[in-house]
């Protein structure tokens, strides 16, 4: 059995993360993964969050509902779409944003095999590969001056067939570009779309590391409010650090509520059965009692990384000074993949294969080798 069966590469992600942890070298710097690390490169855990791990119930882990623990649900929904009738919404917990999307694909396949996705390029890899079964329409996301490409997205929606959908990053915070559509640019997008009759699905894996968790959410806000047909899936990985506890929710607008949230839940069922119950516990308990602190958190660590970005850009040379407007994680360094190597097999520094950098994993203590690093390959 399975001789058949060719090796199929890892993630290139997590490919380097692996590489990364073995490298024996003491210099060794990861700016890879999508992880916060603290200032000394250890793994960081929200303190509002450590504090509600000790409020956990260990005397029940039992079942929860295939679709999810309902008063999560509920907080999770209002905290993306505050004030919005959640009587039009299908709610679903998943395990992380990963699954959100995953779960979201396996509807369209259900509903519409036909639809393709637009999807503007580079993007966070495994969207390719979660989407691979229906066609996927690619178009540049960046322009010629390495801004978010708003003449593209008009291109890609005006190109495309009702029904098809156009797959957004949520909140300011593309992966892995950093470079973002601005909130007016995305109003102008919606007569368009609802033109087109496109559907709208925002992966909106980094809510808060924008602007903000009451900034951010307006860049999903103004779809629900005025498009019949958008979803969004939303991940508590990196703004709740709860990445190995796998904490998501999907999100649709519909007015067939209870046929969505049945398919859902049998993807679930035939698959997972259901998402584990810890991240959802512990949310509740953040959202439900620690909302403002979280937030506070949130921004935090959102200011931290940008101090840590403005700090190793002040050390290089002119053509990275641009890097300075992505927002969130990640931005791409003006580097070819071979300087990446070099990076990598000298330096022993990790970003992606694409040059992308993250900048939660920078460390204060390191500029000055990262930045050494960098010179040196150029
Ligand atoms: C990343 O892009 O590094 C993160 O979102 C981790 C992942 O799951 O790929």
């Amino acid at each position: 059995m399975f001789e058949h069966l060719p090796y199929h590469p890892l993630d290139p992600i997590f490919q380097l993360l692996a590489e990364y942890q073995v490298d024996p070298r003491p210099e060794k710097v990861n700016l890879g993964i999508g992880l916060y690390a603290d200032h000394e490169g250890k793994p960081f855990v929200f303190p509002v969050v450590k504090e509600v791990f000790g409020k956990i119930d260990l005397h029940n882990f039992n079942y929860q509902p295939i679709g999810g623990n309902k008063d999560f649900l509920r907080l999770a929904g209002e905290l993306v779409l505050p004030g919005f009738d959640q009587k039009n919404l299908a709610l679903h917990t998943t395990c992380g944003g990963t699954q959100a999307c995953s779960l979201f694909k396996e509807l369209l396949l259900a509903e519409n095999p036909k639809s393709s996705i637009l999807l503007g390029t580079p993007t966070w890899p495994n969207h390719l590969v979660i989407f691979k079964n229906l066609s996927i329409k690619k178009f540049d996301h960046l322009n010629a001056q390495g801004e978010a490409n708003f003449e593209g997205y008009v291109q890609a929606i005006e190109s495309a067939k009702s029904g098809d959908v156009l797959l957004l990053h949520g909140g300011l915070t593309h992966n892995p570009t950093g470079r973002n559509l601005s909130l007016e640019q995305l109003k102008k997008l919606i007569p368009i779309l609802k033109r087109k009759k496109v559907f709208v699905f925002l992966d909106f894996a980094y809510l808060g590391f924008g602007e903000g968790i009451g900034e951010d959410r307006k860049y999903v806000q103004i779809f629900f409010d005025e498009l019949d047909d958008v979803a969004c899936g939303i991940s508590f990985s990196k703004n709740a650090s709860l990445y190995e506890h796998r904490i998501g929710v999907l999100i649709i607008k519909t007015n067939e509520k209870q046929a969505v949230e049945s398919q859902l839940q049998q993807f679930t069922r035939e698959s997972i059965s259901m998402a584990p119950g810890l991240g959802q516990e512990v949310m509740t308990l953040v959202l439900r009692d620690h909302q403002k602190r979280w937030s506070q958190e949130v921004d935090d660590v959102r200011r931290d990384m940008d101090e840590r970005k403005a700090m190793l850009l002040k050390e290089l040379p002119d053509e990275f000074q641009s890097l300075k407007e992505c927002r969130g994680m990640f931005g791409l360094l003006p580097l070819t993949s071979e300087q990446v190597q070099r990076l990598k097999n000298e330096y022993a520094v990790y970003v992606t294969e694409n040059a992308r950098i993250n900048f939660a994993g920078i460390l204060p203590g390191r500029v000055g080798y990262i930045a050494s690093s960098i010179r040196q390959v150029l």
